[in-house]
C-alpha cells in the first residue's frame, strides 16, 4: 500500500508519535465501547478495593480499535508500571522467563499479538498466569532439572487481532475478555473532536462527522484523516476546519463518502472491470492491483465485505450489486445482492460438487 493510504498498517515513526499524543490516558477519556468500559471499570475497582492485582485481561478486535490504548489505561488507572512486549518478540521460553521474573509486584505485563507466541513460551505462560510461578529448566538431557521460580503477582494484558487463533487453554486463563467492535459514527465524531482539541485545531462539529463517517468505524483511521484535514487546512490557509474544508481534503486524498480509499476502489474496480465481477481468487486480485496478498486480505477485503460491496464465495471473490452501484455501474442481471444470496450460491456450489 502507498504511504498516502489512510489505512496503511505500517505506521511511520511520525505516525506513532501522533498516535501516542492522542491516546486517552484514563478510562473516562476512552470514548465508545460502553460495555467494555463499564466491565473493565468494575474489574479495576474490585481489584483496587481488595488491594490485589486484577484478573488477567484479554483484548481482542481488529486493528486500530484501542487495544494498546486500553492496556496503557489499565496500568495508568492502577498507577503501576506497564511492561510491553509482543508474541513475535519472545523467541524462546527463556526470554519470557526473564521478563516475568523481572516484574515488580502488581505490575501490568502487556503482550501484544499474543496469538503469535511460540508453543514453549505459551506453555510457560499457563503456569505463570495461574500460579505466579515459572519452571526454569537448567542443564540438558538426563541431568536437566526444573527450578521453580516464584513470580510477583502481576496482571497480564494480552491483545490479539485474531482471537480465533488463540488456543483454548490460553484463552481460558484470562479472567476478563473484552471484544472490541467497530465504533459508531457518533463515537468517532467524539474522538475526532477530542483529538482536534489536543492538537489545538479548530474543527467544526459537522466536519467531525464528515471525518467520522469516512473512518471505517476505526479510531486510528479517524485520527489519521483528521491529520490529513488539518494539513490541508494549514496549507490552503483555512484555520477553521469547516465541513467544506474536510470534504475537499478527503477528496484530495481520495477517501470517498463511504470510506473507501484508492486501494479499495482499485480492488473493486479490478474485480468488476477486469474479471467481470468475479469469481476470482484473492491472489489473482492482489496481483491485478499490484499489491501484497496480505494487505488485500487484512485491510481491503474485510472492509469491502463488511460494506456489502464484495462477497467471498467458495469459487472466489464476487462483486455485489452494491459494488457495481458504488462505481456508478449497473450490475448484470443475476448479480448477488446480499449475504443471503451468497449462502445460497455456496450451497449450490457444494451440491454441484457431490
Ligand atoms: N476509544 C478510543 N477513544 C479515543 N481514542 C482512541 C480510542 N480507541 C483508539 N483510539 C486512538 O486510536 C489510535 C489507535 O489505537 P490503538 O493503538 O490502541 O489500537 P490497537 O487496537 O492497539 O491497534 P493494533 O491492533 O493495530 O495494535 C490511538 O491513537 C488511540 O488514541
Ligand atoms: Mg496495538
Amino acid at each position: 500500500m502507498t504511504d498516502q493510504s489512510p489505512v496503511d498498517p505500517d505506521a511511520t515513526i511520525e505516525e506513532r508519535d501522533f498516535e501516542s499524543a492522542l491516546r486517552p490516558r484514563a478510562l473516562a477519556e476512552f470514548e465508545g465501547q460502553p460495555r467494555v468500559r463499564e466491565q473493565l471499570a468494575l474489574v479495576l475497582d474490585a481489584a483496587r478495593h481488595r488491594g490485589t492485582a486484577p484478573d488477567h485481561v484479554l483484548l481482542s478486535g481488529p486493528p486500530g480499535l484501542g487495544k494498546t490504548t486500553l492496556a496503557m489505561i489499565i496500568a495508568n488507572e492502577l498507577q503501576v508500571n506497564l511492561r510491553i512486549t509482543s508474541g513475535p518478540a519472545i523467541q524462546h521460553a527463556g526470554d519470557l522467563a526473564a521478563i516475568l521474573s523481572g516484574l515488580d509486584e502488581h505490575e501490568v505485563l502487556f503482550i501484544d499479538e499474543i496469538h503469535r507466541l511460540s508453543k514453549p513460551a505459551e506453555e510457560m505462560l499457563y503456569l505463570a498466569m495461574e500460579d505466579f510461578r515459572v519452571d526454569v529448566v537448567v542443564g540438558k538431557g538426563p541431568g536437566a532439572t526444573a527450578i521453580p521460580i516464584d513470580l510477583p503477582q502481576f496482571t497480564l494484558v494480552g491483545a490479539t487481532t485474531r482471537a480465533g487463533l488463540l488456543p483454548g487453554p490460553l484463552r481460558d486463563r484470562f479472567g476478563f475478555t473484552a471484544q472490541l467492535d467497530f465504533y459508531a459514527e457518533a463515537d468517532l465524531a467524539g474522538i475526532v473532536t477530542s483529538s482536534a482539541g489536543k492538537l489545538g485545531v479548530d474543527l467544526a462539529t459537522n466536519a467531525a462527522h464528515e471525518i467520522a463517517s469516512r473512518s471505517r468505524g476505526t479510531p486510528r483511521i479517524a485520527n489519521r484523516l483528521l491529520r490529513r484535514v488539518r494539513d490541508f487546512g494549514q496549507v490552503k490557509g483555512h484555520p477553521r476546519l469547516s465541513r467544506g474544508v474536510a470534504r475537499a481534503a478527503l477528496e484530495l486524498y481520495e477517501v470517498d463518502e463511504r470510506g473507501l480509499d484508492r486501494l479499495d476502489r482499485s480492488v473493486l474496480d479490478s474485480l468488476i472491470r477486469k474479471f467481470g465481477g468475479g469469481p476470482v481468487g484473492l491472489s489473482t486480485l492482489a496481483l491485478s492491483v499490484g499489491e501484497e496478498i496480505d494487505t488485500i486480505a487484512e485491510v481491503a477485503e474485510p472492509f469491502l465485505i463488511r460494506e456489502g460491496l464484495m462477497m467471498r464465495t467458495p469459487r472466489g471473490r464476487v462483486a455485489t450489486a452494491a459494488g457495481y452501484a458504488h462505481l456508478g455501474l449497473t450490475a448484470p442481471a443475476g448479480t448477488e445482492t446480499s449475504l443471503f444470496d451468497a449462502g445460497e450460491s455456496q450451497r449450490t456450489d457444494r451440491s454441484r460438487l457431490f
